[in-house]
């Protein structure tokens, strides 16, 4: 791999689509290895804007208009940073070799539908899931329950994120209430749900899977140590490194990793959520990008995930040795206000072996996620502990409050 000089003819271009706070982190570390970076998201000033070379404002799930950008900007990765993107243009641009889309055009289109992920997982590999069924009626629904299910079930629309949507159906009666929760928050009308029988977990995990060239010049997969995390209401809020796990569940969840990531292919990161009780594990879902439980790897990881998928899509080593034990807590917004301000962030930061990343999201809503401080410890009670007063102590206000 050879790189060039940014905003020259020798430039390696990458076009990052979606510009969140995890794509700021992957540009910065695109930066520093002199990569000419372009950032997309739907809005202007989006995180990765502001530290890109240049940025477009579109929507990404406008086929013709992603097209355009790269015809117009010739880079030479894609990155998908979002889950909804004009997946139909990606394939397109990869089979002409417009770009290379990373990790691939087909991995990018299976993971956005909870279908296609299930269905590989489960069906094509066998690995262990909740029980599950489709349904595209309230009737179909109602049915699938009845007919092996059971209760309690979680009901999700095929096409969604961070948790919308989604509802825990606890009996019969509930049914009707899920199907218009998923109706109202899944990403496309007239869609689909998938309904799963409900692990009853100890705990969950992300399993940053990482498949970049190594010294074979062959592409291998490595693993970094597991994430352990707390969701609340479809988004997490705090994640620790490294969570205790049996031998038996660290090896079982490992392999599913492997399986499921070597059946998507190409180069980067992936997010690999399981569910773990005793030895037990279940595979969950799958991201082929960063993930946001992975920002705790910016105190825990000599090479953070964001380091680890600039360097695997560049197609150089990666290394995904551990620097301590560590935890992340979010810092929401707290506030619905444009251009707000954050008090106290010299008390969050005097908090020993203590970091802040202030995203500066233009626009803050009291349950966006604005910031996040990461912590070190001698382990990951005390790290989780730092991680959370910290957050604690940062507080966002309105301009003019
Ligand atoms: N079948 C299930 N059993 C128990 N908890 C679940 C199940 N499915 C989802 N959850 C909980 O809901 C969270 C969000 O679900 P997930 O499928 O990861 O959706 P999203 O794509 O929005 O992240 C999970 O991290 C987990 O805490
Ligand atoms: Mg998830």
């Amino acid at each position: 791999m050879r790189l060039g000089t940014p905003l020259s003819p020798s430039a390696v271009r990458v076009m990052l689509l979606g510009a969140g706070e995890l794509a700021k982190e992957v540009i910065i570390a695109l930066q520093r290895l002199g990569v000419e970076v372009i950032a997309v998201d739907r809005y202007a000033n989006a995180p990765g804007m502001q530290v890109a070379h240049r940025s477009h404002v579109v929507a990404m799930t406008d086929a013709a208009a992603i097209r355009r950008l790269v015809e117009e900007e010739r880079p030479h990765l894609v990155v998908p940073e979002i889950e909804a993107i004009a997946t139909d243009a990606l394939a397109a641009i990869e089979a002409e070799g417009l770009a290379e889309v990373i990790p691939t055009a087909r991995a990018v289109q299976l993971t956005m539908n909870r279908e296609g992920i299930r269905r590989l997982a489960a069906e094509t590999l066998g690995l262990p899931t909740s029980p599950y069924a489709f349904a595209r009626s309230e009737a179909e629904l109602g049915a699938a329950v009845a007919a092996g299910i059971g209760f309690p079930c979680v009901v999700k629309p095929v096409m969604s994120s961070s948790g919308k949507g989604q509802s825990v159906v606890r009996g019969p009666e509930d049914i009707a209430a899920a199907w218009s929760h998923a109706m109202a928050g899944g990403r496309v009308q007239g869609a689909e749900v998938i309904v799963e029988g409900f692990i009853d977990f100890d705990y969950e995990i992300t399993l940053l899977t990482v498949r970049a060239i190594g010294a074979s010049g062959e592409i291998e997969t490595v693993l970094c140590p597991p994430i352990g995390h707390v969701q609340k209401n479809g988004d997490y809020v705090q994640s620790w490194q490294p969570q205790a796990m049996s031998d038996k569940a660290l090896e079982r969840a490992s392999d599913v990793a492997r399986r499921i990531t070597g059946a998507l292919g190409g180069r980067g990161i992936f997010g690999v959520e399981l569910f773990v009780k005793g030895d037990e594990v279940w595979f969950s879902e799958v991201s082929p990008r960063p993930h946001d439980t992975g920002l705790v790897t910016l105190a825990t990881q000599r090479q953070s995930e964001f380091e680890l998928h600039a360097r695997a899509i560049l197609g150089l080593p990666v290394s995904v040795e551990a620097r301590s034990p560590g935890a992340s807590a979010v810092i929401y917004g707290g506030v619905e206000a444009k251009g707000i301000a954050f008090e106290n962030v010299a008390d969050a930061l005097a908090v020993p072996e203590t970091d802040l990343r202030l995203f500066g999201k233009p626009e803050s809503y009291v349950k966006r996620r604005m910031g996040v401080a990461v912590a070190t410890g001698r382990d990951v009670a005390e790290a989780l502990d730092r991680a959370t007063r910290a957050a604690g102590l940062v507080r966002p206000v309105a301009p003019g409050d």
